[in-house]
C-alpha cells in the first residue's frame, strides 16, 4: 500500500492504542540525503547524511510528532489543543488540528518567531497569543493552564508526541540497514534528541541494530545543558533553539551519556556558517537546524574528533524557507536590469551578440 505516515508504518512499534484513527498529513518518509562534498571539505574519508526533515509537510520534524499528539487527543475525545512555540511545533500544532478540528492555541515569544512558521499558525488558523518574554516562559504558563482544564498540551511534554518522533531513528536504520556510529541534531527543549534516542535504543532491542553516539548541540547564548544551570535570557540568532530551560534537560543529558556521545554549544556565527555550507550542497535549513553540522565541524577543527571511517547523521530539523529574514538580512539582492535584450545579454555574456 502507499505510504500513510508514520503511525500506519511504524504503529507496531509505538505505544498507541492498536484501533486509533491517525490524524495524519503523510508525515515523516523523510529523504536521507548524501552530502559528499561536505564530508570532503572536511577532510574526507567518512560517509554524511542529512535526514532532511525540513521535508516534513509543515516543514519541520514536529509533525511526526504531532501526528500521534493530536490522534490521541482527538481519540480522548479533547476539543482544544495548547502549546508553547518558538515557531515550529505551533505551525505544527495549528495543522494537525485543523485536520483533527480542534481548537488550537499556541503561545509564541513576541518578536522572536521566524516569518515562515508564525504565518503557518496563522494560515492554519490557530489562535496565537504573545507574550513579551521567552520561550520557557510560555510553556510554564501552558502546562499550567492544561493540568487545570480539559485542554491537551502537546508540547513534547506529551509523551506521544515522543512517541511519534523517535520514528526518524527507525527511518535511518532502516535506510541505512543499522545505527549511524554519530547522529549530530541541535538541541532546544530537549524532546528530539530524547526521542531519537528511545528509538535508536527500542530498535536495537528488537531489531540488532546498534547504537550511535549522540552528539547534540545547543546555540552558545541558550546552552543551559553544556552550562549546567538555567539560562534566564536566552539568545541566539537560531530563534528556534532559542530555550533557557529545556523541559526534557536530563533525557538529553542522560542520552548524551549512554550513547556515549555529549552535548556541545556553538557561536551563532558558526551556526550560520554551516548553514551557508548546506546550501552550497542544495539543502537549505532554518539556522537551528544547521547546529549538528557546526557541532560536528567544531569537534573535528579542535581535533577532538575524528570522523575517518565513520557514518554521520546530520538531522537538519526545519526548512530555510520558514526563516527567509535571516538570508535576505544578508542583503544580497537580484542584479537589477532594464527590459533591454542587448544589457542583458551584456551583462551575461560580457558583450554583444552578433
Ligand atoms: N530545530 C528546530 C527547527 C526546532 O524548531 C526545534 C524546536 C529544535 C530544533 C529543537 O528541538 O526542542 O526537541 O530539542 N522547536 C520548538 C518549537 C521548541 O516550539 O517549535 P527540541
Amino acid at each position: 500500500m502507499s505510504y500513510q505516515g508514520i503511525i500506519h508504518r511504524y504503529h507496531e512499534f509505538m505505544d498507541l492504542p492498536p484501533a486509533v484513527q491517525p490524524i495524519t498529513l503523510y508525515e515523516g518518509n523523510t529523504p536521507l540525503i548524501p552530502v559528499p562534498a561536505i564530508a570532503d571539505n572536511l577532510g574526507g574519508g567518512f560517509e554524511l547524511y542529512v535526514k532532511y526533515e525540513g521535508l516534513n509537510p509543515t516543514g519541520s520534524f514536529k509533525d511526526r510528532g504531532m501526528t500521534t499528539a493530536m490522534t490521541m487527543a482527538k481519540h480522548n475525545g479533547k476539543k482544544t489543543v495548547i502549546c508553547a512555540s518558538t515557531g515550529n511545533t505551533a505551525a505544527s500544532a495549528a495543522a494537525y488540528a485543523s485536520r483533527a478540528g480542534l481548537r488550537a492555541i499556541v503561545m509564541i515569544p513576541e518578536g522572536k518567531v521566524a516569518a515562515g512558521k508564525l504565518a503557518g499558525a496563522v494560515a492554519y488558523g490557530a489562535e496565537i497569543i504573545q507574550i513579551p518574554g521567552s520561550f520557557d516562559d510560555a510553556l510554564s504558563f501552558v502546562v499550567e493552564i492544561s493540568q487545570k482544564s480539559e485542554i491537551e498540551l502537546v508540547n513534547s511534554l506529551n509523551p506521544y508526541r515522543i512517541e511519534g518522533q523517535k520514528t526518524a531513528s527507525f527511518e535511518i536504520c532502516d535506510e541505512l540497514g543499522s545505527a549511524p556510529d554519530w547522529l549530530c541534531l541541535p538541541v532546544g527543549n530537549a524532546g528530539n534528541i530524547t526521542a531519537y534516542w528511545m528509538g535508536f535504543t527500542q530498535y536495537n532491542r528488537i531489531k540488532n541494530t546498534g547504537l550511535p553516539h549522540i552528539l547534540g548541540v545547543q546555540a552558545e547564548g541558550a546552552a543551559p545543558l553544556v552550562i549546567g544551570h538555567t539560562v534566564e535570557h536566552p539568545e541566539t540568532v537560531a530563534t528556534a533553539i532559542r530555550i533557557g530551560n529545556p523541559a526534557r534537560g536530563e533525557q538529553a543529558l542522560m542520552a548524551a551519556e549512554e550513547s556515549k556521545g555529549r552535548i556541545i554549544a556553538v557561536s551563532d556565527e558558526k551556526i550560520l556558517a554551516a548553514q551557508k555550507m548546506l546550501a552550497s550542497s542544495g539543502i537549505w535549513v532554518e539556522p537551528a537546524s544547521a547546529a549538528g553540522l557546526a557541532g560536528l565541524i567544531d569537534r573535528i577543527k579542535n581535533n577532538s574528533f575524528d570522523p575517518k571511517g565513520k557514518r554521520i547523521v546530520l538531522v537538519c530539523t526545519g526548512h530555510g524557507m520558514k526563516d527567509p529574514d535571516i538570508i535576505i538580512s544578508r542583503g544580497i539582492k537580484p542584479v537589477r536590469l532594464p527590459v533591454d535584450f542587448d544589457k542583458v545579454a551584456e551583462y551575461i555574456l560580457g558583450g554583444r551578440i552578433q
